[in-house]
C-alpha cells in the first residue's frame, strides 16, 4: 500500500514559532509510519518556507505544486498566517487536503471581535467588551462607566496572550492601548471576568464531539505568555476540570455549538470562563490549538479516551473526508 504523505507545515511568523516546532516534533514522532510519510515543511521567522529532508531545501512557493510535494497537509502554525484562514486559502488553491478549520472557520475564529458578535447573535453569552480601531477615542472614564476598572486590553487578531494587557488604572489604560495597537488595527476591551478558565476540545466535520473540560489554574494575574511559555510553574492544568456532571455536560454541549457557530470543522479548543454566579462566558475558539504531547487539546482527548496518534489519524481522516465531500460538490457543479 503506497502511504499517505502528511505534509507537515510548522514554524511561522509567529509568537508561538517555538512552540509550534515542538508540536511538529510531537506528531512526527507519533505519527503511524505504516500508513503515513511525514514531509517537513518549515516556515522560518521571515516566512520563508523550507522542505526539511535532511538539509533545508528552498520551496519556491509560486512554482511549487504542493500536491506533488504531500499529499495531505497539517497545518501546525499558530497565529497570523497559520491559523487566520490565510494559510488554509492557500492549501486550498493548491488542492491540497487539510487538518482543520476551513478559510472562514478559522478567520472568523481568529478575530475576537467578529467571534463574539457570532456568538452573541447565536444565543452564547461572552463578557461584556467593545471594539475599537485606531482612529477611534474611548477614554478611561467611559472604559470604566462601561465595563468597570479593571479591564482587559486585547489585539483583535492575534494569540498566546501577545499584545494583551490586564488594566486597573489610567495610566496602564493609555500604554495597554498603545501596546495593543502596535500589533493589531483592532482592538477589544474586555471587563475583567472573575471566574474559571474551563476548555473542552471539539473534534469532528458534520457531527464533531466535545472531550472531558479541562481547567487552566494560573498563579498569576491571568495567563499570560510568561505563564503559558516561560514560567514552568505559571500554570496547570487539570484534566478532568473538576465540575459537577450537570456543569461538564453544559460546558461539551457550549463547546460544540460554538465549533459549529464559527463554521469549525477538524479541530478546535473552546475556552470559556465559568463566572463565580455559575454562568459560562465563551472566552475563544482557536482552531490551531497548541498541538505538543502535554498540550490541553491532546491531554484532553487522551483523558477522553482518544489517544495522541489515534486523534492525529482521525485528524487526518477529518481531512481528506471534508476535501473530498468539497470537491464531489464542485464537480457535481460544473
Ligand atoms: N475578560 C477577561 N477576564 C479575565 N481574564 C481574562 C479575560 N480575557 C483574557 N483573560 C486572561 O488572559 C488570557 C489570554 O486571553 P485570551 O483571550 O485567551 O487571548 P489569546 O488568544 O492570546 O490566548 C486568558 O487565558 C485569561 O487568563
Ligand atoms: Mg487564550
Amino acid at each position: 500500500m503506497q502511504k499517505t504523505r502528511i505534509g507537515i507545515i510548522f514554524g511561522g511568523k509567529s509568537a508561538e514559532h517555538e512552540v509550534s516546532v515542538q508540536s511538529a516534533e510531537n506528531v512526527v514522532a507519533a505519527l503511524d509510519k505504516s500508513r503515513y510519510e511525514p514531509v517537513l515543511v518549515f516556515v522560518d521567522k521571515g516566512g520563508n518556507w523550507f522542505l526539511r529532508n535532511g538539509e533545508d531545501a528552498p520551496l519556491t512557493i509560486a512554482s511549487c505544486d504542493l500536491s506533488s510535494v504531500f499529499d495531505v497537509a497539517f497545518p501546525l502554525i499558530h497565529g497570523p498566517f497559520g491559523e487566520d484562514g490565510t494559510l488554509q486559502g492557500f492549501l486550498k488553491m493548491a488542492n491540497v487536503p487539510f487538518v482543520g478549520a476551513g478559510v472562514l472557520g478559522s478567520a472568523v475564529g481568529m478575530d475576537k471581535d467578529v467571534m463574539k458578535r457570532l456568538l452573541v447573535e447565536a444565543g452564547m453569552e461572552v463578557g461584556k467588551y467593545l471594539t475599537i480601531r485606531e482612529s477611534d477615542k474611548l477614554d478611561y472614564g467611559e472604559v470604566v462607566n462601561k465595563l468597570g476598572e479593571v479591564v482587559f486590553i486585547k489585539p483583535a487578531n492575534l494569540g498566546s496572550s501577545v499584545g494583551i494587557s490586564r488594566v486597573t488604572n489610567e495610566a496602564e489604560y493609555s500604554a495597554a492601548l498603545s501596546l495593543a495597537f502596535s500589533f493589531d488595527r483592532k482592538v477589544v476591551v474586555e471587563a475583567n471576568i472573575d471566574g474559571r478558565e474551563i476548555e473542552c476540545a471539539v473534534l469532528g466535520n458534520n457531527r464533531p464531539m466535545a472531550s472531558v473540560p479541562g481547567e487552566i489554574i494560573t498563579k498569576k494575574d491571568f495567563y499570560s505568555y510568561e505563564a503559558k511559555y516561560i514560567d514552568e510553574d505559571g500554570a496547570r492544568l487539570e484534566i478532568p476540570a473538576k465540575l459537577e456532571v450537570d456543569k461538564m455536560k453544559e460546558v461539551q454541549t457550549l463547546a460544540v455549538k460554538v465549533f459549529k457557530t464559527l463554521e469549525c470543522e477538524g479541530m478546535g479548543r473552546v475556552d470559556m470562563f465559568l463566572a463565580a454566579d455559575g454562568r459560562l462566558l465563551v472566552n475563544e475558539i482557536n482552531t490551531i490549538p497548541g498541538f505538543t504531547k502535554i498540550s490541553m487539546y491532546p491531554k484532553l482527548w487522551e483523558v477522553s479516551g482518544i489517544s495522541y496518534s489515534d486523534l492525529i489519524n482521525r485528524l487526518i481522516k477529518l481531512a481528506i473526508e471534508r476535501f473530498d465531500r468539497e470537491n464531489n460538490k464542485i464537480n457535481n457543479n460544473l
